[in-house]
């Protein structure tokens, strides 16, 4: 746990210099605008610690599997998105000499990434090692409203001297991954052009054949007016530069602005994509940086107008929050259905920017609550597309008849991930994927997704669940034999209730969805079934047997269920019990070990409870809670928060807000000591809904919205916006009372503490706490 950063309701600031934080601090300050984003890196040399890393989304490249021992059906690749060209670079020269923070005295310095308008600024004086001392300040942003556009204001003033700078702003797309698996590089040159002010390389991945044109055009300013500089072009392999001279006296400030774009050929003919990037640079340099920044302000005030949690009475934990959505915000936006969210966002190069089933699990509940609902549902499409492939998945294990595995890591359908222990039995996320679309509809109401994608995913997943499982004669029930739930540290398990769970909730909503569709679209549903070759009866009745006839194991004296078979053989010891030192278990314990353990590394069995909680009865829920909860070691991110809707479920506010804490400032206070390999962005997802679905109780039931809020002890009031159906609400939650305001035009019957209450249009409702 790392403390160095200041508390600041819209700011995250770094006062001083840390330079042994630098990477962490690169992270945290991430800049992104769902099209591309980069870790914090300086813009003029640094020859210290750093992990270089600029994004496209979507350009990737298959990396060659790396294992020690390869089994049949493993993935030939690991998808990454790469680490693309450098578009921020400005070399300085003092008289001659580099200025490389890592070289000089860092007399002050400060960055802050300013939240509510979405944008970075560095602020620092520099001693070099040659006597001159400069004052530097950049300000940038990756702009939200022109997303192919990255902006920089780099100024700089000598402070004891007149003398030269010479600067060269320059473009860099001899990039490596640093996770390279054979220390290969990725990209290809395809054309470069370096003129006077402008310059401009076209690279391409190897193998997958993306394009991306990155380009910049300078303007240089000194005390505010422009200059002509006499820039003299550099061309090397995947590179170019604009170098010149500036003559500077004593406290007179020089201006560099860069404009810089990425386009790819994802969104631009190949052929099309130079002239392109230079109409967007040009562009962007006529409206200049300070009418893109104001245009970044509005287009943030925007999104805070409508995904703002406001925390009155602890900053620390209101920075979290912001910090939280921020990320969110930055990392997907949604209007491209071939974007998904990577556990990392832009923030680092783990887990390759792949998708997870973390964004059905996690992310999709926040998008649906706090955008336009064509983005969640592009969330959806994204897997609807992979369908194909998801059939193949299954067809290279053995499976049949249009059963569909999705990936457990993936880019383009195709998995990615290669142990077997988690590709080919961590099947779970094929639930988390149709229960997705069941999420989708209830929140939005649009029923109609079912008959144009969710049936032919649901479809396909549950054929796959009515394979995977089988008979067993023993016990005259159906059994799934061999697979990982969610908890990692339990590999190669036998009947995970929870992978049971939602395999059988699948193939009952899929049996009701078709019925859905059949009422309410007969000529649709007649299409479906001959496309997907459904036989009817079949299918559904021997989909119908599993549902009646699965096992689930459960021990009744405890009155619990249990994350699998044997689980009580385990020796049980509590996480009470474990020694500070051998934590964290996964940096600490052999494998071995931590496989026999009874520890668990995230909500498992509570991760069911929590996902249908509408079956089970509170003292179910409290006796699981109660069971599972001391035997967890929180070691993924995604786990407390599942673990602190709990708690507030069960009225057990103060540790429903401990774990709260745990992943609102997880990225902030480096909590899990790996900050630096980037930001958990997807479980910043489940930190939203710990105050949204926890504190503040908000769920969805027979089409309306349900509240059921308490105060964490340590607050004077929260709130937070919600859109509905075409409604925005403000919730807010004092000591007092409770307060909804109908921000719509038409009144809007919701349910709080259980009672049912209209809010009129334009209106706002208050009511007293209540225990219920
Ligand atoms: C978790 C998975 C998760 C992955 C990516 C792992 O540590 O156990 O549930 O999908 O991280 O966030």
């Amino acid at each position: 746990m790392k403390q160095y950063l200041t508390v600041d309701e819209w700011s995250i600031i770094e006062e001083g210099f840390h330079p042994k934080y630098n990477q962490i601090s690169e992270s945290v300050f991430s800049l992104g605008n769902g099209r591309m984003g980069q870790r914090a890196n300086f813009e003029e040399a640094f020859s210290g610690e750093t992990l270089q890393g600029n994004y496209v989304a979507g350009v990737y490249y298959p990396d060659k599997t790396r294992v020690g021992w390869w089994k049949n059906g493993y993935p030939e690749y690991f998808a990454k998105v790469l680490n693309a060209a450098n578009w921020i670079g400005i070399d300085v020269k003092v008289e001659g000499e580099t200025l490389d923070l890592h070289k000089c005295q860092v007399l002050d310095f400060r960055r802050e990434l300013n939240m509510r308008e979405g944008w970075l600024e560095r602020t620092y004086t520099a001693l070099l090692p040659t006597g001159q001392q400069v004052r530097v300040k950049s300000k940038r942003f990756t702009s939200i409203v022109d997303d192919e556009v990255g902006v920089i204001q780099y100024s700089i003033t000598p402070i004891n001297f007149s003398g030269t700078l010479t600067l060269t702003p320059y473009i860099d797309a001899d990039i490596k991954n640093a996770d390279s698996n054979y220390n290969e590089k990725f990209w290809n040159e395809v054309h470069q052009e370096a003129l006077a002010t402008e310059g401009y390389v076209v690279a391409e991945t190897k193998k997958t054949f993306f394009h991306v044109c990155t380009g910049q055009k300078i303007v240089v300013t000194q005390n505010g007016q422009p200059v002509e500089v006499k820039a003299k072009p550099t061309q090397k392999a995947k590179y170019i530069a604009s170098t010149f001279d500036l003559a500077v006296e004593q406290d007179q400030e020089t201006v560099l602005y860069k404009y810089a774009a990425n386009l790819s050929s994802q969104n631009h003919a190949k052929e099309d994509l130079l002239a392109n990037t230079k109409k967007v640079v040009a562009a962007a340099a006529q409206k200049g940086f300070e009418q893109m920044l104001q245009q970044q302000a509005q287009a943030w005030a925007a999104k805070w107008e409508e995904s703002d949690i406001v925390i009155e009475g602890d900053a620390a934990a209101q920075q979290g929050i912001r910090f939280n959505i921020f990320q969110l915000n930055q990392t997907y936006t949604g209007e491209d259905e071939r974007l998904n969210i990577g556990p990392k966002g832009f923030t680092g190069e783990k887990y390759g920017g792949t998708t997870y089933w973390d964004t059905e699990a996690y992310c999709l509940p926040f998008y649906l609550a706090t955008a336009d609902p064509q983005i969640p549902r592009n969330l959806l499409i994204y897997r609807y597309k992979h369908l194909q492939k998801a059939i193949e998945n299954a067809e290279k294990l053995g499976f049949t008849g249009g059963a569909a595995l999705y990936p457990m890591v993936t880019m383009n359908g195709e998995e990615c991930h290669n142990e077997w222990e988690i590709t080919f039995e961590e099947i779970h996320r094929n639930g988390a994927i149709a229960h997705a679309i069941h999420d989708y509809i209830r929140y939005t109401g649009d029923d109609s997704y079912l008959q144009e994608y969710g049936i032919e995913v649901l479809v396909g997943i549950s054929r796959f669940w009515a394979q995977r499982v089988n008979w067993s004669a023993a016990k005259n029930q159906y059994v799934m034999l061999g697979v990982t739930g969610p908890n990692e540290y339990e590999n190669n398990v036998n009947n995970n209730w929870y992978t049971s769970t939602i395999a059988t909730w699948t193939l009952e909503y899929t049996i009701k969805a078709l019925q859905h569709v059949q009422a309410n679209w007969p000529e649709r549903y007649q299409e479906l079934v001959q496309k997907l070759n459904l036989q009817v009866e079949k299918e559904t009745g021997q989909w119908q047997h599993v549902i009646d006839h699965m096992y689930y194991p459960e021990d009744k004296e405890l009155g619990i269920f249990l994350q699998q078979d044997g689980f009580l053989d385990k020796e049980q010891t509590l996480v009470k019990d474990l020694p500070e030192s051998e934590r964290p278990l996964n940096q600490k314990w052999s494998w071995d070990r931590i496989l026999r353990s009874v520890f668990i590394k995230q909500a498992d069995v509570l991760q069911g409870i929590y996902l249908f909680e509408d079956r089970y009865d509170l003292d179910t829920i409290r006796r699981n809670y109660d069971f599972y909860e001391p035997r967890t070691v929180h070691e993924s991110s995604l786990s407390p928060c599942v673990h602190s809707i709990l708690a507030a479920k069960l009225g057990d506010e103060e540790r429903a807000y401990e774990f709260y804490l745990r992943t609102a400032r997880l990225d902030l206070d480096d909590y899990n000591n790996d900050t630096e390999d980037g930001c958990h962005i997807t479980s910043m997802a489940g930190t939203w809904m710990s105050v949204v679905q926890g504190f503040g109780g908000m769920r969805v039931r027979d089409n309306q919205l349900h509240f059921n809020p308490f105060i964490p002890a340590g607050w004077s009031s929260y709130s937070f916006k919600i859109r509905f159906r075409g409604h925005l609400l403000n919730i807010k939650v004092t000591k007092e009372n409770v307060q909804i305001e109908n921000q719509h035009t038409n009144a809007i019957t919701l349910n709080v503490f259980g009672q049912p209450q209209t809010i009129e249009a334009n209106a706002k409702g208050e009511f007293a706490h209540q225990l219920v």
